[in-house]
């Protein structure tokens, strides 16, 4: 792939950032493709010996490791992630068996302005389809969890620019309304992801083996999540959507704990909308101070309760798939009773209560809009 059309300005961020990823994606810069297919034999086995020989054979020299560019080095923290995973699985730490890991992540860290491990888009997105695709397990259940994810990643970063360029709008003008359906059409690639979970991913095969990989990882003192669903930026869409104004301390901490994990230019998103109205709150906001209806803001109320519904038709379908699975793990040999965001499934209900009271207070006032005489 030509690496100049990363850089044309005539492509919106979200098909920017998918060619980016498809480059990423075709990048092998710790020649890595071999060795990494057998991590799922070593993983079966149980061999961290061979896991722990098989990383350091992998590592980069300094000089090599300094002459990586910003793509070079996602790919190559990509590659050396399944390693992170994969040796704490089998409980040991991956910085005390391979203590020159330590000096890489952090360069690659670095490099690219990520934490110094691989994140949910090592994981999913810039994780190869086909022959050279990367995993713990080698499974169909592990490959369809990275799909359901990759599915769902491009899409929503589509969705929250939409929300973005909201923002600027008056709810009135006809491009608010068109922005709204443009956001609700993309997010349908959240609600895809999770029809592919729920059809394709034994939650019980999650509980008792998948989700042992996604346990965090120490460095430098510090802990560092694992490449878990949910990292992906749902909350910065939220944050925009509904819930910038929301001030629950506890709900807050837990958008932010993500928000490292998460790319730059969304973190600067999420940052720029803090302490600032909601889309939400603005369209309520602009309802109650209203004199007459219009066809207008009809039109962008159908499509903002679009937006709304979808949030649920997300939401409580994962909810049943993250309850049912953490059921599952209960009794089992290594259970995990946290997620890999290190939550239990509690916080999706405090999401959910959040949310749906949110949903209510835009609902009171659309009834007060529609008491309004018709212009
Ligand atoms: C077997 C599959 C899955 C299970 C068991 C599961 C479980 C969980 C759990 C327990 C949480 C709470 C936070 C934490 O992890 O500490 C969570 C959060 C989250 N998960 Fe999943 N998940 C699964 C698949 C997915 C998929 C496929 C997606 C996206 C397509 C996804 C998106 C999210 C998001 C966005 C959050 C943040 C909370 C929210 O916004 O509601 N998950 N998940």
């Amino acid at each position: 792939m030509m690496l100049q059309s990363l850089n044309s300005s005539s492509i919106s961020i979200d098909q920017r950032q998918q060619k980016e990823d498809e480059y990423i994606c075709s990048l092998d810069p710790l020649n890595a493709d071999a060795v990494v297919k057998q991590i799922p034999a070593f993983n079966m086995d149980k061999n961290v010996e061979k896991l722990t020989s098989a990383c350091y054979s992998l590592l980069p020299h300094p000089d090599r490791l300094e002459s990586f560019d910003y793509y070079e080095s996602v790919a190559a923290m990509r590659d050396l992630g399944f390693f992170l995973g994969s040796m704490k699985r089998h409980g040991v730490e991956p910085v005390e068996a391979v203590p020159e890991l330590d000096y890489v992540l952090d360069v690659l860290g670095s490099k690219t302005n990520l934490p110094p491990r691989d994140t949910l888009l090592h994981y999913t997105s810039w994780n190869p389809v086909g022959f050279r695709r990367r995993t713990y397990t080698g499974t169909p259940d592990e490959d369809n969890l990275i799909q359901s994810v990759s599915m769902a990643m491009t899409p929503l970063i589509k969705a929250i620019f939409a929300l973005e360029a909201m923002h600027s709008i008056r709810p009135d003008m006809p491009a608010f309304a068109a922005c709204a359906k443009e956001a609700a059409g993309a997010f349908e690639g959240m609600i895809a992801g999770i029809v592919h979970t729920r059809k394709h991913v034994s939650v019980s095969y999650f509980a008792h083996e998948l989700r042992l990989y996604f346990d965090p990882i120490h460095l430098h003192g510090k802990v560092y999540l694992g490449p878990g669903a949910v990292e992906m930026p749902m909350f910065v869409y939220d944050h925009l959507l509904w819930s910038s104004s929301n001030n629950d301390p506890a709900y807050v901490s837990f958008k932010e704990t993500y928000l490292p994990y998460i790319l730059p230019y969304l973190r600067d998103t999420y940052t720029a909308h803090c302490y600032k109205p909601s889309l939400l709150d603005i369209f309520g906001k602009f309802m109650l101070e209203s004199e007459l209806q219009q066809e207008e803001v009809w039109q962008a109320i159908r499509e903002f309760r679009n937006l709304l519904n979808f949030l649920k038709s997300f939401r409580m379908p994962h909810k049943k798939i993250a309850d049912n699975a953490y059921k599952a793990a209960n009794g089992g040999e290594q259970q995990r009773t946290h997620g890999s965001g290190g939550y239990t499934p509690d916080i999706l209900e405090v999401v959910l209560h959040h949310m749906k009271n949110a949903v209510a207070d835009f609902e009171n006032a659309v009834k007060y809009y529609e008491s309004l005489p018709v212009r």
